[in-house]
């Protein structure tokens, strides 16, 4: 992988919509929509609303932008990437590909997001696989647990890049290599660090990657990716789509029914992914978070983040260690287990967000934030806490 750039950009707040008094610090429930953003969806609207002016190439050529730009961002080659309207969709896709006997294994992490938990269980209910979660391991070290984990049994690891409660991180490029030894296929959940964590899918060799693209790609809601390797490109989609066929694009001759599919990983596309409003919604976004560079933005979130972290151990929480842990995610820990009922409404009370995990606070913030927010959220922090004792 490439190493991480140790230049770091200024806020970027002016991009944004937030006002001065909102401390946003929870980019990984929801990602806001810059200015550009929000003016490429008013655009798509109006577009919708003089459908006379929309001809038929207008149907592929924002799709086949954005296929382009989340390939740019993952080091991916764009005729792998499909469109689809969620992770949970990618991930069935996946599901659907990947073939389960009653003597095959496929782990996941403890308290993994549901999107990449469900589908394998509903895989492993049918096919008389077993599904394998992984405790949380006590040193919070995952690439070690899942590395020792996998075996000859193993058919799947479906995994994040980093867990979605606390960033702890794994070390994918070495569960890819060990994937491979065992002929175990790698589906992997971006959703959480696709933008914001450097990922190289030539260093990885997943089978699947799937994205939600409304968190750390700061796009709209119900729009996202699935990146396809080649060797799974001639497979069955989970729906039967008109826009998925070869000859598609020659409205008049939908009905010359067709066989084929259009290239690459376009078979796996939604159903009318020609999306007018999100699509040039999220390319937009893409622009923007290429123009940063993932490697600047990671870097920048890494030394807030690593700064807020300082902070917090004054006050006796716990973060994991850096090296085990996503530098652009934080969860800090309460020192004395779980955190006090309503702690989130308490500082949203405040105009400061974040989100409770389990026994973390997940402070995840990204390049609109500012040294302010910061201040705003220690200083809400000790003022309950001294309300509390
Ligand atoms: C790791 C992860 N994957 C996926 C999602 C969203 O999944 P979906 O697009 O299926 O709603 C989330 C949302 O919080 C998430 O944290």
């Amino acid at each position: 992988m490439t190493p991480i750039s140790p230049s770091t950009l200024p806020s970027q707040r002016d991009l944004f919509d937030i006002p001065d008094e909102v401390a946003y610090l929870n980019c990984a429930y929801m990602g806001p929509l810059m200015h550009a953003v929000i003016e490429a969806g008013e655009q798509g609207v109006r577009a919708k609303g003089r459908p006379w002016e929309i001809a038929a190439r207008d149907f592929f050529s924002e799709g086949e932008r954005a296929r382009e730009l989340f390939a740019r961002l993952i080091g991916a080659d764009a005729e792998g990437v499909a469109l689809v309207p969620s992770a949970s969709y990618g991930l069935s896709c996946a599901a659907r590909n990947l073939r389960l006997a009653p003597n095959h294994r496929v782990v996941v992490l403890a308290e993994q997001f549901p999107s990449n938990v469900y589908v394998w269980r509903e895989a492993v209910r049918t096919s008389g696989a077993s599904l394998v979660t992984l405790p949380r391991p006590a040193d919070d070290d995952w690439s070690r647990a899942v590395l020792a984990a996998i075996d000859e049994r193993t058919a799947v690891v479906a995994v994040p890049h980093c867990h979605w409660t606390d960033g702890g991180l794994l070390d994918l490029t070495r569960v890819g290599a060990r994937c491979r030894e065992v002929g175990a296929a790698l589906v992997v959940d971006l959703t959480q660090s696709a933008g914001a964590l450097q990922f190289e899918v030539s260093a990885v060799q997943p089978d699947f990657v799937a994205c939600a693209g409304y968190k750390w790609l700061l796009g709209p809601y119900s729009m996202g990716f699935l990146w396809v390797a080649p060797r799974h490109r001639d497979g069955q989609p989970i729906e039967y789509n008109w826009s998925a066929r070869a000859g598609a694009e020659d409205f008049a001759r939908l009905v010359d029914y067709r066989d084929e599919y259009r290239p690459g990983a376009r078979r796996f596309d939604v159903g009318e992914n020609a999306n007018f409003v999100l699509v040039p919604m999220l390319n937009t976004a893409l622009e923007q978070i290429l123009d940063w560079g993932v490697a600047a933005i990671e870097a920048t979130l890494s030394a807030r983040n690593t700064r807020i972290a300082e902070r917090a151990a004054d006050l006796g929480f716990k973060a994991l260690p850096g090296a085990v842990r996503a530098g652009h995610f934080l969860g800090l820990r309460f020192p004395d287990g779980d955190p006090p009922d309503g702690l989130a409404a308490r500082l949203a009370a405040e105009q400061v967000y974040v989100s409770v995990r389990g026994s973390s606070i997940r402070v995840t913030p990204h390049l609109y934030n500012t040294d302010a927010d910061v201040d705003r959220f220690f200083g809400v922090l000790a003022k309950l806490a001294s309300s509390h004792s």
